[in-house]
């Protein structure tokens, strides 16, 4: 199994491009089920969790295939009738799978989708998602660990408010309302980029949707959609990351295709931790403090801070110059790199959704391992910091939803590489 080695200590230097955003990404590809024929995405990322989708529309019998030359560049062939089904083997692999539902059910009258069960991060229940689609009229049976939906006269608009802001639960109805009969209003909607981007592109496709980034989104159904022609754009939370892993170092370095304004909430911490980051061209200049300063911070909804910001930032604060506090109020069991940065020489106490981070004077490079994504990303990021060496396990959490993260580093002068381990 590959792992990812780094000899701390380097400041980062230079200049790198930022990629495609997978939570932009996964929505789009599940947007082209509202629209029979040839749809073409550019700039998606070469990520595992896009290879998912992919085997996802494979089961479906959807054709997806990657430009030779540029294979970020996806053409996608969405048959009148594709198999509506996304079967257990992919979805416990990847929760976002559950974004087909919507729109098969609102183009095709009936889907079954595998209900995702617990994550590394929490139970992730998808109610909302289901309580929505009964809202439009679709009837929801829950079989054998299936989600079965049905309409087959097709969904009828609806007023859905959603208990909690979910980001893939607004997603799933802003598609399911789009080819509705009549109005929709969605209350207590996500605002994340994503969901605007998302909006954007289905009103491209020939949706009429108000107020998508309020919490109240109007959609006016419509008989039929066009197929997309889109490039998705930058991550933020790969731009978010690549912020932390050079203020870490003390680095100074320009992230191009970056989106300063959805990074509002990040940008604003690492700023009072003693971060210079300024806008640039098509991204951004960002120059770390010598010693950060510590920072309390708690996630929430956007715009608020981000959940997936939330492991990096913490690493960032284990060397600060006294102590942080960081609320996770989003999702339970996020603190799992907590144990892993301890591990390297931090000192963090955990108590509930709390934890308490004293800034150390430095860590120790540690074989680690995290079991999410984000964790993953916050333990390389020590690593760059760390002295010595860090073995960085378990990278396919890290190769969901990072095109090849330790290239990116290295391109800016950190010693970092993947190894067999
Ligand atoms: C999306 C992102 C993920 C990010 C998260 C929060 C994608 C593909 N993934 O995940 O990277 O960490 O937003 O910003 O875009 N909830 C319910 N019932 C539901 C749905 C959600 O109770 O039906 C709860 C969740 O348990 C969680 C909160 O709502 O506590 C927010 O989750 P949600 O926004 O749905 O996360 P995802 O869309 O799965």
């Amino acid at each position: 199994m590959d792992a990812i080695e780094i000899h701390g200590g380097r400041p980062l230097a230079g200049e790198v491009d930022v990629s495609g955003s997978k939570n932009a990404a996964l929505p789009l590809l599940a947007a082209t089920l509202l629209a029979e024929g040839r749809h073409h995405l550019g700039n998606v990322p070469l990520l595992a969790d896009i290879a998912t989708m992919g085997r996802l529309f494979d089961h479906m019998r959807i054709d997806l295939d990657r430009d030779e030359v540029d294979p970020r560049r996806v053409t996608i062939r969405v048959p009148s009738s594709p198999r509506a089904e996304a079967p257990y083997e992919l979805v416990k692999t990847m929760r976002a799978s559950v974004l087909v539902l919507g729109p098969l059910t609102a183009r095709l009258g009936h889907a079954r989708v595998s209900l995702p069960g617990g994550c590394a991060i929490g139970a992730r229940p998808i109610d909302q998602h289901l309580k929505g689609l009964a809202v439009l009229g679709a009837e929801i049976r829950l079989e054998h660990g299936y989600v079965e939906s049905s309409a087959p006269r097709g969904l009828k608009g609806g007023r859905v408010v959603f208990d909690v802001p979910t980001v893939t639960g607004t997603e799933n109805l802003l598609m399911a309302a789009a080819l509705a009969h009549g109005t929709t209003v969605l209350e207590n909607c996500a605002r994340e980029p994503e969901v605007v981007e998302l909006a954007r592109v289905l009103a491209g496709m020939g949706a009429r949707i108000e107020g998508a980034g309020d919490a109240v989104v109007t959609v006016h159904g419509v008989e039929s959609l066009a197929p997309m022609k889109v490039d998705v754009f930058p991550d933020r939370i790969e731009a978010g990351t690549l912020l932390v892993a050079a203020a870490i170092t003390g680095g100074n370095v320009v992230l191009h295709r970056c989106r300063l304004e959805d990074l509002d909430a990040v940008a604003a911490k690492l700023r009072e931790a003693g971060t210079r980051i300024e806008p640039i061209g098509d991204g951004v200049h960002v120059q770390g403090p010598r010693v950060p300063a510590p920072v309390d911070f708690r996630t929430a909804p956007y715009p608020g801070f981000p959940t997936d910001m939330q492991a990096q930032l913490m690493a960032l604060c284990t060397v600060a110059d006294g102590s942080s506090v960081v609320q996770e109020t989003v999702f339970e069991n996020r603190f799992m790199h907590v144990s892993e940065l301890d591990r390297m020489g931090a000192d963090i106490k955990v108590e509930g959704h709390t934890a308490v981070v004293k800034g150390v004077p430095s860590l120790s490079g540690a074989p680690v391992m995290a079991t999410d994504l984000r964790a993953s990303a916050s333990l390389v990021i020590a690593g760059l910091k760390a002295q010595g060496t860090t073995l960085v396990q378990r990278v396919y959490h890290l190769d969901r939803g990072y095109e090849r993260l330790e290239n990116k580093l290295s391109q800016l002068g950190a010693e970092v590489r993947r190894i067999r381990a």
